[in-house]
C-alpha cells in the first residue's frame, strides 16, 4: 500500500522562513487529511513544498509506488485559466502532461466520466475563459482527477462553489480517494467539511504544525480559541456528528 510520509519539511522565500519542520507518519492510501489553519499560515506552502515545487528542507516521502511524474498532483488555490482551450481541451491536456501524445479511447472515456460526475460535462467545449469561477474551479478539479495521481493536494477546493457543489465535490473526492487508493490533502476552511469529510486534520500555524490527528480529537474548543481566536463550541447533532458552533471572534 502507498503511504506518504513528511520528514521535517520547511521553506523560505527569499530569507523569509514561513515553514518548518512539518513532519506527518504514514499518511494511508485512500485517506482524506484536511489541512486547516488561519490566512497566511503556510498551507499553500506546505502543498508547494509537498509537490517539489519549490525548494527547502526535509523530505517527502512515498512508499510503496514507482514514484513517476505523475505520482504527486497539486490542484492551486488560483485557477489561471488558459483561455485559448476549451474545458475539454483543459482536461485532455493534464491528463497528457508528463506522458505521450497519443490518446487512448480509455482515456476519452475516462474525461468524460469526470466531468459528468463534476457535472460540467454541459461545458465540454465552452472556452476556459467563459466560465464563471465556480465552473473553472470544477475544470481545475477534473484537471487534477484525470491524472489520477498516487497524492493528490487540493488547495481549498471548494472555495469559489455553491453548497450544494461543495457536497457533492467533497463526496467525490473522498469516494476517488477509496476507490482508486489516492491520498487526499484538501486545504479548507470549513472546519465542519473537516469534520464531516476528512478523517485525518493537520493543523498549519505561523508556519508550524500546531496539532495532528485524527479529526475530532483535533477540533476542539482549546484549539478554535488559541489557534483561530474565536469563541466556539463542539456541539453533537440529533445524528451524534460533531459540530463547529461559532460563539464570535475574540480580541486580545
Ligand atoms: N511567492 C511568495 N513570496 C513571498 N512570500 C510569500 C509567497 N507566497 C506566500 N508568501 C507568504 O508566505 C506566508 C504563507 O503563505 P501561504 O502558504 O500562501 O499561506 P496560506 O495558504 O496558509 O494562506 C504568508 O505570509 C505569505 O504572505
Ligand atoms: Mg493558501
Amino acid at each position: 500500500m502507498v503511504t506518504l510520509t513528511l520528514n521535517g519539511l520547511g521553506a523560505s522565500y527569499g530569507r523569509v522562513k514561513v515553514l518548518s519542520d512539518v513532519s506527518i507518519d504514514e499518511l494511508k492510501a485512500g485517506s482524506v487529511t484536511a489541512i486547516i489553519g488561519p490566512n497566511a499560515a503556510g498551507k499553500s506552502t506546505l502543498f508547494k513544498r509537498i509537490a517539489s515545487l519549490i525548494k527547502g528542507t526535509g523530505l517527502v516521502e512515498l512508499s510503496g509506488s514507482d514514484s513517476g511524474p505523475r505520482s504527486i498532483c497539486y490542484m492551486p488555490q488560483d485557477t489561471g485559466a488558459n483561455a485559448v482551450l476549451s474545458v475539454y481541451e483543459s482536461v485532455l491536456l493534464s491528463a497528457k502532461q508528463g506522458s505521450s501524445w497519443r490518446v487512448a479511447d480509455e482515456e476519452l472515456t475516462e474525461i468524460d466520466r469526470i466531468l459528468k460526475a463534476l457535472r460540467i460535462d454541459d461545458l465540454a467545449f465552452r472556452g476556459l475563459g467563459e466560465l464563471s469561477g465556480g465552473q473553472r474551479q470544477l475544470v481545475s478539479l477534473a484537471q487534477a482527477l484525470i491524472r489520477n495521481p498516487k497524492v493528490l493536494l487540493m488547495d481549498e477546493p471548494t472555495s469559489a462553489l455553491d453548497l450544494h457543489r461543495q457536497v457533492e465535490v467533497l463526496n467525490f473526492i473522498s469516494q476517488t480517494a477509496k476507490r482508486d487508493g489516492m491520498i487526499v490533502l484538501i486545504a479548507l476552511h470549513d472546519l465542519n467539511h473537516a469534520l464531516h469529510y476528512c478523517e485525518n486534520t493537520i493543523v498549519i500555524n505561523g508556519g508550524v504544525m500546531a496539532a495532528s490527528g485524527d479529526t475530532a480529537s483535533v477540533i476542539t474548543r482549546e484549539m478554535l480559541r488559541d489557534i483561530y481566536r474565536i469563541d466556539a463550541r463542539i456541539e453533537h447533532c440529533s445524528r451524534g456528528k460533531p459540530i463547529v458552533i461559532v460563539d464570535g471572534a475574540l480580541h486580545d
